[in-house]
């Protein structure tokens, strides 16, 4: 894309990241169960510049009938952009990075949700990213645990996402856009921290393995910071007036 006029700086003198963070800080984090009527379950996250919408649908019949498993459960999701959700507008069609995204995404759920129990029906993660600003994966794979819980889906446990990775040779919690394009490396997790079992990680970039390890630790730490805000989320639409009992 050509020079830059000004330097980006990822990590001044005082340890101080482009976005103002300090270098374990994630950016700040907003979580809302509910808001589509007519969705089965759904919930809205902000996590700093990222908007998503999740609408979780079923468990439902399957049509055509021969895509359903008369032992189990199947799960179904579509992680999309909207055009004007980046800079450059994205083609509508999906795209390759969609595609991969709705993959991965619904892997890390699967672990969490109790498919044996509705044989032959589908439950359906619709993910509209309504404003991208890096790490959007993680954040449509928080808000979907909080969607398909609202809808009422036996889960083991929420998924808890957040990205750690490398930029100016030093381990980060929650890679922003800029810190993905110029840094090291980027490595999205997802977690549930109640059975501390890793569903989601990717790692884009080179690592030591000391750093790997570095890496994994701090992504958790984000996860665990996630985790408390999904919960709270749920208590506050369910719990109206602050009673979590
Ligand atoms: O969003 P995430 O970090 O999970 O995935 P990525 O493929 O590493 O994309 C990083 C970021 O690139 C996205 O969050 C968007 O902000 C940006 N992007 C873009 O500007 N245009 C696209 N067509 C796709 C991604």
């Amino acid at each position: 894309m050509g020079g830059r006029d000004t330097e980006l700086v990822l990590l001044d003198e005082n340890g101080i990241r482009c976005d103002g963070r300090k270098v374990d800080e994630p950016r700040r984090i907003m979580i809302k169960a509910g808001g589509l009527k007519n969705a089965d379950g759904s919930a809205y996250i902000e996590f700093g510049d990222n908007k998503i919408l999740v609408g979780v649908f079923g468990p439902r019949d399957v049509h055509p009938k021969h895509m359903s498993n008369t032992d189990t459960g199947i799960l179904r999701v579509r992680y999309h952009m909207e055009p004007f959700s980046v800079t450059e507008r994205k083609n509508p069609a999906p795209s390759r990075r969609e595609i991969e995204i709705s993959k991965v995404i619904k892997e890390a759920l699967e672990p969490a949700i109790m498919l044996d129990k509705f044989p032959r029906t589908a439950v359906d993660v619709y993910i509209e990213v309504l404003q991208a600003d890096g790490g959007t994966r993680c954040a449509a794979l928080s808000a979907a645990s909080v969607a398909l819980a609202d809808a009422g889906i036996p889960m083991r446990d929420m998924v808890a996402a957040c990205a750690a990775g490398k930029a100016a040779d030093t381990i980060i919690l929650d890679v922003n856009n800029e810190e993905d394009q110029a840094g090291q490396a980027d490595m999205p997790i997802g977690y549930m921290p109640s059975t501390d079992k890793i569903t989601l990680l990717q790692l884009d970039g080179v690592l030591t393995p000391e750093e790997f390890k570095k890496c994994v630790e701090t992504g958790i730490k984000g996860c665990k910071i996630v985790y408390e805000l999904q919960k709270k989320a749920l208590t506050e639409k369910y719990f109206a007036n602050g009673d979590s009992k």
